[in-house]
């Protein structure tokens, strides 16, 4: 979120809000059938079918899906001709591809801006595969993803890395140059995988077009992000669970409330043009296809006994931002008991699901911070960002409770969109620093996207007035690590040299520590 650029924004936004929720008469998209278009057996290309690269994704015991879109001219809607086109894949045991263990064929249509999502069965539980695309005579680089390992199978060790925010325009992807060479079973994004807005000189790269509306446009800036050479590599080295935030349709939107400038007819159908191009250039199963204005991306995963992942999506169903959304003291609207991040029936189901985990490490994996936080240290005062969890507070109170009722194993938050780095204890009552802690919060920096340095003092300053937090950084940007025991969960924040350029140095700015049974982290 660009909620940080926080001077500018609240001078100027949140002068949304004028649209009343009624009846949509949303029809869903028309997705015709593939055979309406003539299937080319052997189709030429006017450049190199594969420029996206390629990717893996949710990976269960006996499988994963494999993606990629047919591009040959990227950055302008594609440059494939109306047709369906077959793209052959297989899956192999080794990085050379010799010993196939599975193959077929998927038709990429025009519909799905020839894409293609292949559910790969009947794999392996934890194991690594690798896997190639081929079109016509061309072939797609080869790319490696992982099983998961079986459901009731004794796990010693699960690693992976979290990311989020990878705004395009404000410097190169360096992050992910030093996360492809991690060893890790999986990444997870978090949000924001793009930016919706026009290009801003002065950067070191620039988007390429005005702010995105249109299919096409949505379909251009997920290419172009697509792009990026180490985004590729990452995706080539791991399977990835992704779920988004809010710029992967506008700024702060709240379920069908647009931000500004906008009816909100018009939001709906940018909406559905925005989580159409999201699965078209996601390694997602058939679960999330969209349909009109709607995706399903709530999900869960589980890895043995050692991790289950609960992936959110608080941006689809949740209320309105109290109070005229921003920073600024909380008005009774932020403490309004129907107020919900995740809609009612996703609340329950990661109820229900946390509720019967038999994991050590009960990973919900979401976009805002769900700790409290005052950016105002003086005493009486208050500013809170409305638009995450300390707007919807009754929300909060009843999944902290929940977790102080019913005890999972080991709950872990994992969180993105503030670009910067933070670790929090989460209290049932975070104005008694006495309260039970009940969960770990991990609040991941940006791949590239921007925390204004003039707001690192003052939040530096709020620290004391904030006990439960145990860690901030604003100023560095890069990915977490996260090594998994039995006995214990390490968080490793790794940062880059810099964004400027497009090689850095990667180190390690600090590393948190969760014990098994005892929630709350310690630098390591
Ligand atoms: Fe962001």
């Amino acid at each position: 979120m660009e909620r940080f650029q926080f001077a500018r924004d609240l001078a100027t936004k949140h002068k949304r809000r004028r649209f009343l929720i009624g009846t949509l008469g949303v029809s869903a998209s028309v997705i015709a059938s593939q055979w309406t278009h003539k299937v080319v057996a052997q189709p030429s290309f006017s450049g190199y079918p594969f420029s996206l690269g390629i990717a893996s994704g949710e990976p269960l015991p006996d499988g994963v899906v494999l993606w990629t879109r047919l591009a040959p001219e990227p950055l302008n809607g594609g440059g494939m001709p109306s047709v369906n086109v077959p793209v052959q894949w297989q899956v192999a045991l080794d990085e050379n591809m010799r010993n196939v263990v599975r193959r077929g064929t998927a038709i990429a249509t025009p519909e799905f801006a020839h894409s293609v999502h292949v559910e790969v069965g009947g794999l392996q539980p934890d194991r690594w595969y690798w896997y190639q695309f081929k079109a016509g005579n061309e072939v797609s680089s080869i790319g490696r993803t992982r099983t998961a390992p079986a459901r009731d199978t004794r796990v010693a060790q699960f690693r992976f890395g979290f990311v989020n925010c990878q705004d395009w325009q404000n410097g190169y992807y360096t992050a992910y140059q030093g996360l492809a060479k991690e060893e890790l079973d999986l990444v997870v994004h978090l949000g924001d995988y793009i930016y919706e807005y026009g290009p801003q000189p002065g950067g070191p790269r620039q988007h390429n077009s005005p702010e995105i509306v249109t299919l096409a446009d949505y379909r251009n800036r997920h290419a172009l992000y697509k792009t990026d050479a180490n985004l590729q590599a990452s995706h080539a080295a791991f399977p990835w669970i992704v779920t988004w935030d809010d710029h992967e349709v506008e700024n702060n939107y709240a379920s069908l409330i647009p931000e500004e400038n906008q009816s909100q007819q018009e939001f709906v159908t940018r909406r559905a043009n925005a989580y159409q191009a999201y699965y078209e250039h996601m390694p997602l199963r058939r679960l999330s296809l969209p349909h009109g204005p709607y995706l399903q991306l709530y999900r869960r995963f589980t890895f043995g006994d050692i991790a289950e992942f609960n992936v959110l999506d608080t941006r689809q169903y949740r209320s309105n931002q109290p109070c005229d959304d921003g920073l600024k003291p909380r008005c009774s609207e932020a403490f309004d008991p129907n107020a919900t991040m995740t809609g009612t029936k996703q609340e329950q189901w990661l109820f229900r699901g946390l509720s019967k985990s038999q994991a050590r490490w009960n990973v919900i994996a979401q976009q805002t911070m769900m700790a409290q936080y005052n950016f105002d240290a003086r005493p009486g005062q208050e500013v809170f960002n409305l638009d995450q969890w300390d707007g919807y507070v009754a929300a909060r109170d009843r999944l902290l409770k929940f977790l102080q009722q019913q005890q999972p194993s080991n709950p872990v938050v994992i969180t993105g969109d503030i670009h910067s780095s933070w670790v929090h204890d989460l209290k049932t009552d975070f104005n008694n620093p006495n309260s039970p802690t009940v969960g770990t919060e991990f609040v991941g920096t940006s791949i590239s996207s921007d925390f204004p340095e003039t707001f690192i003092p003052p939040t530096v300053a709020a620290l004391s007035a904030n006990p439960h937090t145990k860690f901030f950084d604003g100023k560095n940007r890069g990915y977490v690590r996260c090594h998994l025991t039995q006995n214990t969960w390490q968080s490793d924040y790794r940062i880059v040299s810099t964004i400027r350029e497009p090689n850095a140095s990667i180190s390690t700015l600090a590393s948190f520590v969760v014990p098994n049974g005892r929630s709350g982290a310690e630098q390591a």
